[in-house]
């Protein structure tokens, strides 16, 4: 377990970006994707805004996506286990590298065929609690030509293409990384988030 938190943090701290195969196990990820697949079938899944509060709005010419968040405290247990690794992810960083993390927040995503993400931060300009941002994959034999790569647009080298293979983790600092998914041809999945620094 922590040679794969070292792996991703050894990349965050080289590159402002990190990214694994095979970061959850396929059958965590096939459990993770039924659930998605639910929360669409019973009309749970809903377009997903941009910014916060009263800058609230959707808006398909930026993002087409469908989310869905999480629970705190989530009864199912793929959930369960999906948030406990993350914790356990949060505590390392925290103990590494004094990150202060202390919250954190995931939805599920669903990108239909024709839909995007243009290009962005992850922070709000309103709320800077947002430290790190993580995007695991639930897709299936995902290939380059069904399209929905996330391309990361890190400060300092070029771009980085990441193709969004189930059990990819991948994982980036939501103030400093622009960031877009490209429109994809196939239905596209994933569990996304952020952990966070809140004062209470
Ligand atoms: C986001 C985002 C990237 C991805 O939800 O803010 O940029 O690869 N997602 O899904
Ligand atoms: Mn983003």
């Amino acid at each position: 377990m922590e040679d794969r938190f070292e792996s991703l943090i050894e990349g965050l701290l080289d590159d402002q970006f990190a990214s694994t195969a095979d970061f959850l196990s396929p059958d965590l990820v096939d459990r993770l994707r039924t659930n998605l697949l639910t929360r669409l079938h019973q009309g749970q899944m809903h377009p997903a805004g941009i910014g916060r509060a009263i800058g609230f709005q959707t808006n398909a010419s930026i993002r087409g996506d469908l989310i869905s968040w999480l629970d705190d405290a989530p009864e199912d247990e793929a959930e369960q286990e999906f948030l406990a690794l993350v914790r356990e992810f949060m505590a390392y960083l925290n103990r590494t590298c004094y990150t202060g993390l202390n919250a954190l927040e995931f939805h599920y995503a669903i990108y239909g065929p024709g839909s995007f993400y243009k290009r962005h931060k992850d922070q709000f300009r309103s709320d800077s609690g947002r430290r790190f941002s993580l995007v695991s994959y639930l897709n299936e034999d995902w290939l380059p030509i069904d399209g929905g790569a996330l391309v990361l647009s890190p400060e300092q080298n070029g771009e980085k293409v990441i193709f969004p293979e189930g059990g990819r983790m991948v994982l980036f600092k939501s103030d400093e990384v622009e960031h877009e998914v490209l429109p994809t041809v196939r239905p596209r999945m994933s569990i996304t988030g952020w952990l966070k620094t809140v004062s209470y």
